[in-house]
């Protein structure tokens, strides 16, 4: 098929990437640069909290900058870019129904784009890959919050490179709360100690021998994606985390570039899981391993109630995604170290949000999820297109429609398929318990359906691979919902 002057362009940058890539990439897979660490030495860090302010907007301001953070053992100076020079940024803390303006200003070097993942935003507000803010500007993006309270997060989507960006650090969470879900007196929310709601965010890096992060450019990480060698929570590597001996509730997102997770407790606990991608599930659900491929996230209780003051217990991480012969990261998350006591009258509710089956699909979309090369390089492939902004393979979906999405994954990876705009219910028996979400895995080999309400303001939206260099290399396509 001939290929597009875009897609030309593309691989213009796959041959010869430009210097905004080279200045992090001097050292590829197999450098051994990542530093030793000794694990659960390092306290978590918890991300500040923003609480929009009221009124007229901006009612929260964020600078993307270059700052360095002190990652690696014995340096303070790891660059990285960050939402205020930090990684992982701010948490925002929004409410259902208040819509509020977030001012972002960029003061990096390069062009970005900022994503609200999971929102349900306007086509101009949702960080379009295109829609860039180039550097020493400003956007102002509108997130109404209305839809169902749940753990979402905000990241870089820059056409080409939300890979080397994510990487560098650009991502933070977003929680959206509510009066109804306060009312439940879950662990961690206001009726309780709020600090027990804890954000854990995922991710791995390698680094170089300066400390600085070593963004992986071979055709093995335009295959696998980007994996690291070293895992981190919050930014810090393998930390050690103090908890009460109670309930405690962790809002976990998978942040990597590529990594796949499957979480267990060392102590044979199980997570129990309150909300998945988009919202609260119909009821708690006891899990002793969690699964979470790149951009999927969990709300989850662990229980150390009745365990003594030293009680470790490690969170491992189990899943034999990168076959263990090549992946270098090791196995141990982080720890909870059992500090002390503390009173607990949060509960767990048996029944939280219940969700209504949506109705019959009135479009069916079909994707294929291919593997291809050109020029000697690896790509990915939807319905044998490489991402084209001028172009979109679903059109004509219609204002206020349910469709069905169907994922066909004839490849040899495994490609977690994210679509912006809505929350969608998994079809494939099984895996519906998982509740509203907005990115699934489509494993090598299989199909995987969903079905999705089509609401909101009309324009093109994209659909992507949350495998982030599977993403820039360019599985990505569009759709455009009508008026
Ligand atoms: Cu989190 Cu379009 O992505
Ligand atoms: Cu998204
Ligand atoms: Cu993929």
């Amino acid at each position: 098929m001939p290929l597009s002057r875009r897609e030309l362009l593309k691989l213009g940058l796959l041959a010869a990437p430009g210097a905004a890539l080279g200045r992090y990439a001097e050292a590829q897979v197999g450098d051994p640069g990542s530093p030793p660490v000794i694990p659960f030495t390092r306290q978590l860090r918890i991300p500040p909290n923003i609480t929009p302010s009221g009124g007229g907007g901006p009612n929260v301001t964020l600078t993307m900058s270059e700052s360095t953070q002190a990652i690696v053992p014995g340096r303070p100076d790891t660059p990285i870019w960050g939402y205020n020079g930090q990684y992982p940024g701010p948490t925002i803390r929004a409410r259902r129904n208040q819509s509020i303006v977030v001012r972002q200003i960029n003061n990096l070097p390069e062009s970005t784009s900022v994503h609200l993942h999971g929102g349900h935003t306007g086509p101009t507000s949702d960080g379009h890959p295109n829609d860039l803010i180039t550097p020493g500007n400003q956007k102002d993006y509108t997130y109404p919050n209305s839809q169902l309270p749940a753990t979402l997060w905000y990241h870089d989507h820059a056409v080409d490179v939300t890979g080397p960006h994510l990487y560098m650090g650009l991502a933070g969470m977003y929680i959206i709360g509510e009066t109804f879900e306060d009312n439940l007196n879950l662990p961690g929310g206001p009726l309780d100690d709020v600090n027990l709601d804890v954000p854990l965010f995922l991710s791995d890096r390698l680094f170089n021998r300066d400390g600085s992060f070593a963004y992986p450019l071979t055709d093995e990480a335009l295959i696998r994606g980007a994996l690291g060698d070293r895992i981190m929570v919050n930014g810090v590597i393998q930390p050690n985390f103090r908890v009460p001996s109670r309930k405690v509730r962790f809002r976990v997102v998978n942040a990597s570039n590529a990594r796949i997770y499957d979480l267990r407790l060392t102590n044979g606990a199980p997570f129990i899981q309150l909300g998945s991608d988009g919202a609260l599930l119909p009821a708690p659900l006891s899990r002793t391993s969690l699964r979470l491929a790149p951009a999927e996230r969990a709300d989850v209780v662990i229980d150390f109630t009745g365990m003594t003051i030293g009680t470790m217990v490690v969170m491992r991480n189990v899943s034999r995604s990168v076959p263990l012969s090549m992946d270098r990261a090791p196995r141990e998350i982080m720890r909870f170290e059992v500090d002390r006591t503390q009173a607990d009258t949060s509960v767990i509710p048996p029944a939280l949000r219940p969700i209504t089956p949506l109705g019959a699909a009135a479009q069916t979309r079909v994707a294929n999820l291919t593997r291809g090369v050109v020029n000697g390089r690896p790509v990915w492939f939807i319905n044998g297109k490489l991402y084209n902004p001028g172009q979109s393979e679903f059109t004509m979906v219609a204002q206020g429609s349910t469709e069905l999405w169907q994922f066909n994954n004839n490849s040899p990876q495994d490609h977690p398929m994210h679509i912006h705009l809505v929350q969608f219910q998994v079809q494939n028996p099984g895996v519906g318990e998982n509740g509203w979400k907005d990115t699934v895995l489509v494993p090598s080999g299989a199909t995987v359906s969903v079905k999705a309400q089509f609401t909101g303001t009309a324009g093109t939206y994209v659909f992507h691979c949350h495998n982030v260099e599977h993403e820039d290399h360019a599985m990505m396509n569009q759709f455009e919902l009508m008026a």
